[in-house]
């Protein structure tokens, strides 16, 4: 069972069963890179892979942090005494979690936790969320505060914005609670309303592969923040609430208003981003997961050209994968390091995965990890 691991290292460090124990995934985001910060569409499904929180009361009111990931004593805060910046790390992400709990003037109180997961941070795949997701959930059913999945989604990504400092949009949050299993979401970030796309890449004699680069980028945040407000700019200048309101064929005119080069790429980009992520929720309709490679590569190029937010090893694997027969590849996630998809003819997959060593061992980069991956579940007790 999914949550043993865990509820014997939790019996271990603080004596007694938890509570309540909550698995929440990661996900791979198939397209819609940088447009939920734009009320945009996004199209994200869930992995396998994710962490689990488990979470029991403490007495004398202290929450008590801790992670198998990063032994050592557990980090103890007054809930009091929760602000931005008063814990740091790994222990940032739960905290905030129940600071965004309690500024909601929820009766959120002390409590013992422990996280336990294999998710890769830093891979683009969404392990922040992952934490924020479990905590939100297993909190939820320890105080029987009866939050529901939207309004947690909602409180872990003001944990991640407003506490932990990273301005992110409502994709990642979204993602970890509302998959589910053989399906991609469909998000609208304006509204908030979703559909399940059926994604079934076997079934149409494909195969998705994921290559974590194992690259990691340390500006990310800063970066992150700067074309966040590039494009609040660039939506201010033509004077939309947001990008989302210029359609394709409102593009050249939006494109001539702009002053700046540099916000005419980034408006191009998140403009034939929603476009492309519109057309292969179509072709995801229609069972075709097979024809949407080009529109995977199309995003590709944009986010390296006009958004500019890739990198060597991202912009290696997609070339290498291209190269080896992908009908499309893609970086995922906020980008300058972590991951890309590459889909693939299903008999295509294992050339792909050699020809992806060789390429990162010929100029000497560590070999990157290559799976082949399909949607699964959101977040659900363990
Ligand atoms: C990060 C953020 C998301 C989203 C992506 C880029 O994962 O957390 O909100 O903006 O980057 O698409």
């Amino acid at each position: 069972m999914r949550g043993r691991r865990v509820r014997g290292l939790f019996r271990d460090l603080f004596g007694g069963e938890p509570a309540s124990v909550w698995h929440a995934p990661g996900r791979v985001n198939l397209i819609g890179e940088h447009t939920d910060y734009n009320d945009g569409f996004v199209l994200p499904f869930a992995l396998p892979l994710g962490v689990l929180a488990a979470v029991g009361p403490a007495p004398g009111g202290v929450l008590r942090l801790a992670s198998a990931q990063h032994p050592g004593t557990p980090v103890e805060v007054s809930p009091d005494e929760l602000r931005p910046g008063r814990v740091t790390g790994w222990a940032a992400y739960p905290a905030g979690v129940v600071w965004a709990l309690r500024r909601a003037g929820l009766p959120v109180e002390g409590l013992k936790l422990l996280l336990d997961g294999k998710l890769p941070a830093g891979a683009g795949l969404s392990s922040s969320a992952a934490v924020e997701c479990a905590v939100g959930m297993a909190v939820d059913e320890l105080y029987g505060l009866g939050l529901g999945r939207a309004r947690i989604a909602a409180l872990a990504r003001s944990a991640e914005a407003e506490f932990v400092g990273m301005p992110c949009g409502p994709m990642d949050q979204h993602a970890s609670l509302m998959c589910t299993r053989g399906h991609a979401l469909l998000l609208d970030t304006r509204s908030l309303v979703h559909e399940q796309v059926p994604l079934d890449f076997a079934a149409d004699g494909s195969a998705l592969l994921l290559v974590d680069t194992g690259s990691t980028h340390r500006l990310v945040t800063g970066e992150y923040a700067t074309r966040r407000r590039d494009c609040e700019a660039a939506a201010i200048e033509l004077g939309v609430p947001s990008l989302r309101e210029i359609c394709p064929a409102e593009l050249p005119d939006a494109l001539r208003r702009l002053g700046s080069e540099r916000l005419r790429s980034r408006v191009r980009h998140v403009v034939t981003e929603n476009e492309r992520v519109v057309r292969v929720a179509e072709r995801l309709r229609a069972g075709r997961p097979s024809a949407i490679g080009e529109l995977l590569t199309a995003s590709h190029e944009s986010l390296r050209v006009d958004y500019q937010v890739s990198g060597p090893q991202l912009d290696l694997a997609v070339a290498t994968a291209l190269r080896a027969g992908a009908l499309g590849a893609r970086m995922t996630g906020g980008g300058f390091g972590g991951s890309v998809i590459a889909l693939a003819a299903g008999q295509a997959l294992q050339r792909m995965v050699d020809e992806m060593l060789a390429a990162f061992a010929r100029v000497g980069l560590p070999a990157p990890s290559c799976a082949s991956v399909a949607p699964a579940a959101g977040a659900s007790r363990a």
